[in-house]
């Protein structure tokens, strides 16, 4: 019934201002969980569900980023040379196949739907692509991206994961308006960029992995100025509700950390501290200490 989805974009022109003075100097997606950078954890997540070509959409300032990607042989040379053995498995775990993966560049700030336009002739016509956005970590099993393949495989169309948010939230984000409601899958019958306060159409709101029609592309092409005077992705993907193609909703299984805010950063530190095994003993004894150290001063 579906395509094979085998390439994803990654928008990762934003400058980060909501991590300054950090972002000063190295690309928000350079920033670490615990020891692996957020667009490292994406990469990973696309990469399960078989994505083998990445398109990552820059900007200026965004060198490291690049650079990232290189193989450092220099450095496995000596983890070798010194019988780094574990190092070495870390470090060729992020080596990416050559060509796998293009750059392109975003010129002006003008929306995520910009963004993603931006990268339409590394696209075939008739291929469907998958769009990662490395603000949302999401620690799920299988990884939300794969979850979503496998339920694309059954739907066709195009694909957003989504989850419930309380009502006063709904305005920070894209927001479906629920046609049929499947249980793990929704049918939309519209989407909504950021709606005003109390305007939601539902509390399922859009997190940032999508997996859309060669159309969504195409209909990029026209796609006006929407909410906050920028072209947004949500409105090309609501043109596939109007021109009759089926748009899902995926409730997928796992949690969703909001990386783009200081607290969901700090949030998804914990929570990735803690799933690690080589971490876990140590930092939840801190953390129980300091919880205990806080309750105490507080009687
Ligand atoms: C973007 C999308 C929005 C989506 C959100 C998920 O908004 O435009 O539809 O709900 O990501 O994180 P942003 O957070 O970049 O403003």
């Amino acid at each position: 019934m579906s395509q094979k989805v085998t390439k994803a974009i990654f928008p990762v022109a934003g400058l980060g201002t909501r991590f300054l003075p950090a972002t000063k100097s190295i690309p928000k997606e350079i920033m670490t969980l615990v020891d692996r950078p957020l667009i490292q954890y994406a990469i990973d997540e696309a990469r399960a569900a078989g994505i083998e070509e990445f398109i990552f959409v820059t900007s200026r300032g965004k060198g490291a980023l690049e650079d990232y990607f290189d193989h450092s042989h220099e450095l496995e040379a000596s983890l070798k040379a010194r019988g780094k053995a574990e190092l070495l498995k870390v470090l060729q775990a992020t080596n990416m196949d050559s060509g796998a993966i293009a750059y392109v560049r975003q010129h002006k700030a003008l929306g995520l739907g910009h963004a993603v336009w931006c990268a339409r002739r590394l696209m075939a016509p008739d291929e469907p692509f998958a769009v990662l956005l490395t603000d949302d970590v999401i620690l799920g099993e299988p990884p939300c991206l794969q979850q979503m393949i496998e339920a694309y495989a059954e739907t066709g169309g195009s694909m957003v994961a989504t989850m419930e948010v309380a009502p006063e939230k709904t305005s920070s984000y894209g927001v479906l308006d629920v046609a049929e409601d499947m249980g793990a899958i929704v049918r939309a019958r519209g989407l909504v960029e950021k709606p005003p306060a109390g305007a939601a159409p539902s509390n399922l709101a859009v997190i940032g992995r999508y997996i859309l029609a060669p159309t969504v592309m195409q209909n990029l092409h026209h796609t006006q100025e929407g909410s906050g005077g920028e072209i947004q992705l949500t409105d090309a993907i609501a043109d596939e509700l109007a021109a009759g193609r089926d748009v899902f909703g995926l409730r997928f299984r796992g949690q969703r950390y909001d990386c783009g805010s200081k607290a969901g950063f700090l949030q998804a530190t914990v929570a990735f501290g803690l799933a690690r095994e080589d971490l876990r003993d140590e930092f939840s004894e801190y953390l129980d200490d300091i919880r205990a150290a806080t309750s105490r001063a507080a009687e």
